[in-house]
């Protein structure tokens, strides 16, 4: 066993079955972890070494740790930054037995979800912003968190009936990239396009509308900051969205093929909108 700073803070499941900081990773179902994603007392779940590693160098604080004994030492400069947190071990079907699945890759952390980021100011630090409406798939939503990211948009929008990014499978999908790229939760959408027009934006919308424009013909200029609508997988951007924003964009399809996948169409967008030099 690694050397760890503490070491009466390592606890076995099997001893721990009345123990309630277990419950955070009790059978961990989607529906269970949604209802707790308020700041106050939320958390959300870190899954594998690289996604726990990556929460914690954004800043994130671990309430605790769960992983297999033999995976120990995958962590220990994590354990050591947090010495008070309680590291919970177990063979692998007993972490089966807890979580509800095979934990692959061995570690899980439950994570303190820290406060919002100011819309506000992250409409002023940025010129180059993506919204996402109503993404319901959890991989979808980590796919294009990773593009975001990867291809240089400053901050990501997420309407208020978007899956959470911090969800564990999202967070997965996006390699962790969701803990290093601002995002933000809307209140109201679509009225919030209003606050990111008076912040300066033009506001575009990825669909193939009749009055859609080529995503090659928007001109993006430096001097402009931009703000980009991808829609909901089945039902594409709402009609209401479309009514406010400034210029529907779409990405000419061949062969009778009628869209492309959200992650998809995110990722050529974004390239489009941050391959010019901006401010
Ligand atoms: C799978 S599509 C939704 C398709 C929806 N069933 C429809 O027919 O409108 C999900 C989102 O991906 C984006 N998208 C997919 N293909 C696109 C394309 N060729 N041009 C522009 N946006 C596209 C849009 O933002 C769209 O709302």
């Amino acid at each position: 066993m690694p050397e760890i700073t503490n070491p009466e803070r390592i606890l076995r499941v099997e001893d721990l079955h009345e123990d309630a900081r277990l419950d955070e990773y009790l059978r961990l179902s989607e529906a269970h972890l949604r209802m707790r994603t308020d700041v106050e007392n939320g958390l959300y779940i870190a899954e594998s070494t690289t996604v726990v590693n990556r929460a914690i160098n954004a800043g994130h604080v671990p309430r605790s740790f769960l992983l297999a004994e033999k995976h120990l030492g995958q962590l220990t400069e994590e354990f050591e930054r947090f010495p008070e947190a309680p590291i919970f071990i177990g063979d692998d079907q007993q972490l089966q037995d807890l979580v509800g699945f095979h934990l692959h890759r061995g570690a899980m952390a439950s994570m303190n979800r820290p406060a919002p980021l100011d819309l506000s100011e992250v409409l002023t630090a940025s010129s180059r912003i993506a919204i996402l409406e109503d993404v319901a798939d959890h991989t979808n939503l980590g796919a294009i968190m990773r593009s975001a990211s990867g291809l240089g948009v400053d901050a990501v929008l997420i309407t208020p009936k978007c899956v959470d990014p911090w969800y564990r499978r999202s967070a997965r999908v996006s390699m962790g990239t969701v803990f290093d790229l601002p995002w933000v939760r809307l209140n109201s959408w679509p009225e919030d396009i209003q606050i990111l027009k008076e912040h300066g934006y033009t506001m575009l919308a990825m669909e193939l509308t009749e009055d859609a424009v080529p995503l090659n013909a928007v001109e993006i200029t430096q001097a402009k900051k931009f703000a980009m609508v991808l829609g909901n997988e089945g039902r594409g951007v709402a009609e209401q969205t479309l009514a406010l924003v400034d210029q529907a964009v779409m990405i000419p399809m061949h062969r009778e093929v009628s869209s492309l996948n959200v992650g998809a169409a995110s990722a050529i967008a974004f390239w489009h909108l941050c391959s010019a030099p901006r401010n």
